[in-house]
């Protein structure tokens, strides 16, 4: 009678053991995004603009299909549990509406400028993402969680700075993501324990973060001018 919860407490340590360095990785990579971005303070009110169109451009039609993605591209029963009450939770709640009301109420719906200047790195994460490699997006999609919650008190600043009162989204995001993230790191545990030995080296499995991390960087830092490729 004590064999089966003695099974899951190893799972769950070993699962822990696997995920940590990477979690590890990624709480620092963040951080080192938060760090490089421009204090709102000093933008311009075009430059604070920007940034959120090109947040909304990222954000608005990506999240939920590259979610989608990792669901079709998962196998264990547990990260499909996870991630099916993630995209249930982005559907029901209409979290794509939530920030298109975001954006027009800070006068920065994109453009054909704003979506031509994330335009290269945004095409080089979906080719990635339609490699459907699971352990590989999950971790990808719980850095992506991640950092959204954290950049969210930064993007409300930049909204107010513009003179915007709208909440819900920044709101509802720096709270849900904290567990949204926790769950996609079970997830990744989940995975990897099926991956054979030996297991794909980090820098491997950081393949979608990197590239996701260049993604966000075109958000706040655009190339210039917009690159039409
Ligand atoms: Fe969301």
């Amino acid at each position: 009678m004590t064999r089966e919860p003695r099974q899951s407490f190893d799972f769950m340590t070993t699962n822990s053991a696997r995920t940590a360095p990477l979690q590890e990785h990624l709480d620092l990579a963040i951080q080192d995004l938060l760090a490089s971005f421009p204090n709102p303070d000093q933008l311009s009110p075009h430059d604070r603009r920007g940034i959120i169109a090109r947040y909304t451009a990222v954000l608005e039609g990506n999240f939920i299909y590259w979610m989608t993605a990792a669901n079709l591209a998962v196998s264990s029963d547990e990260a499909h549990a996870i991630i099916h009450d993630n995209l249930l939770e982005e559907v029901r709640d209409n979290h794509p509406g939530m920030l298109r009301k975001f954006a027009i109420a800070a006068h920065a719906v994109p453009t054909d400028s704003d979506a031509l200047a994330v335009h290269r790195p945004l095409q080089t994460v979906r080719w990635f993402v339609a490699r459907l490699s699971g352990a590989k997006i999950v971790l990808m999609m719980a850095f992506f969680e991640g950092w959204i919650t954290r950049f969210m008190p930064y993007l409300a600043s930049l909204a107010q700075h513009q003179g915007s009162a709208e909440r819900e989204y920044t709101d509802v995001h720096g709270v849900v993501d904290v567990v949204h993230t926790q769950e996609l790191f079970r997830a990744l545990g989940a995975e990897l324990s099926r991956l054979p030995a030996p297991h794909p080296p980090a820098t491997q499995l950081l393949e979608g973060v990197d590239l996701l991390r260049t993604l966000i960087q075109s958000i706040v830092h655009p190339a210039d001018p917009p690159i039409a490729a």
